[in-house]
């Protein structure tokens, strides 16, 4: 069955572009599929003020296909030698678009992240005056909690005295995977949004271990039980404005993913409008998509929606994704595990 649907141009509210040559690899995919991106500050060393990410910005913009318009919307790295005044240059900057808590030791190139929140109270307070955003990465790191149960733990030990601290504050929740957290961003929305990845709508937990363990689909927050993947999936399919797409792609070599200690994060960007295509339609809902990858994340960030559309077009085979070389390695592109017949047609 063939289809032919078409949205205004989306925006990736979360995306790992990193550095040098991956960046130049990886961000063809996703020029050719969104207007703009949030770009995660994760790098070594982390962008934590507005001079860093202004000179990220421009790598970005330099790494860009010609002929493509494409915006990064940048965002800084907290740590707790971060200042009020890095708040108000990067809010005055007009291209910072939020401001992150990795708590040390979450994730990816986190342990310059933040290991006590009250460090960084009068931050948070400088945030809240100038409407900064901040993006969090909810996931406690007390190594006492299981690992499944870290980022509704979270919910309890770190975003109820943030919302208690700074009430004005505007959060958006990161890469959920939780029931708990979808319910508590319903019950704190508007101050409060989230953003949902391609990966966690379509893995759960026994993926990661399906005949044997599976490297390419281990990222943070781990996929969880199969009951929180259909609670994401019906909060997107839904259309409710307050989640919106942010894919949390996270390219790794394949030496920095098969590893004795391998890293997290799965590479989604190339094949994330395909997916998701795939599984709004599924749910009987693709006149949905476009508010969750064009619009919801747009207003709750307070910018214009993206003026021209996309079209996307289901065609009758299916779609053949290649790792993609990197110097003398490669990156795994992720594979849903059902065949994709949606496709990026052009942009118009
Ligand atoms: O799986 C992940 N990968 N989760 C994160 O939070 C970070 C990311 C990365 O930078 O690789
Ligand atoms: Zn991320």
């Amino acid at each position: 069955m063939s289809g032919r649907i078409s949205i205004r141009r989306p925006d990736d509210f979360h995306l790992h572009l990193r550095d040098g040559e991956i960046l130049r690899q990886v961000l063809p995919a996703t020029v050719r599929q969104f207007a703009r991106a949030l770009i995660m500050p994760n790098l070594l060393p982390p962008i934590v003020d507005a001079h860093a990410a202004e000179q990220y910005r421009q790598r970005i913009l330099a790494a860009c296909p010609e002929a493509v318009e494409f915006e990064p919307l940048m965002t800084l790295y907290l740590t707790e030698n971060t200042t009020g005044r890095d708040i108000v240059q990067a809010a005055e900057a007009g291209t910072v678009a939020a401001a992150k808590l990795y708590p040390a030791g979450a994730t990816t190139n986190s342990d310059s992240g933040v290991r006590r929140i009250e460090a960084i109270r009068p931050v948070l307070d400088r945030m809240e005056a100038v409407d900064l955003p901040l993006c969090v990465h909810g996931e406690v790191t007390d190594p006492a909690i299981d690992v499944f149960d870290r980022e509704e733990k979270f919910i309890d030990v770190v975003l109820e005295p943030i919302r208690k601290w700074n009430p004005d504050l505007r959060i958006v929740f990161e890469h959920i995977t939780t029931a708990e957290a979808v319910s508590y961003v319903r019950s704190n929305s508007p101050a409060v949004a989230a953003t949902i990845t391609v990966h966690h709508l379509i893995i759960n937990r026994n993926h990661l271990f399906m005949g044997g363990i599976r490297p390419h689909y281990f990222c943070l927050p781990l996929a969880k039980r199969e009951i929180h993947r259909q609670a994401l999936l019906a909060a997107v399919t839904g259309g409710e404005a307050m989640f919106f797409l942010g894919t949390d792609s996270a390219p790794h070599t394949e030496s920095a993913k098969l590893n004795p200690c391998g890293c997290a994060g799965i590479f989604t960007a190339p094949v994330a409008l395909s997916c998701l295509a795939h599984l709004f339609e599924e749910a009987g809902s693709l006149s949905r998509l476009e508010a969750f990858t064009s619009e919801n994340g747009a207003r709750f960030y307070r910018l214009k929606l993206n003026s021209g559309h996309l079209v996307l077009e289901k065609g009758n085979s299916p779609l053949q994704f290649r790792p993609l070389p990197v110097g003398n390695e490669s990156i795994q592109v992720f594979d849903p595990g059902f065949p994709l017949y949606w496709d990026v047609a052009a942009p118009v």
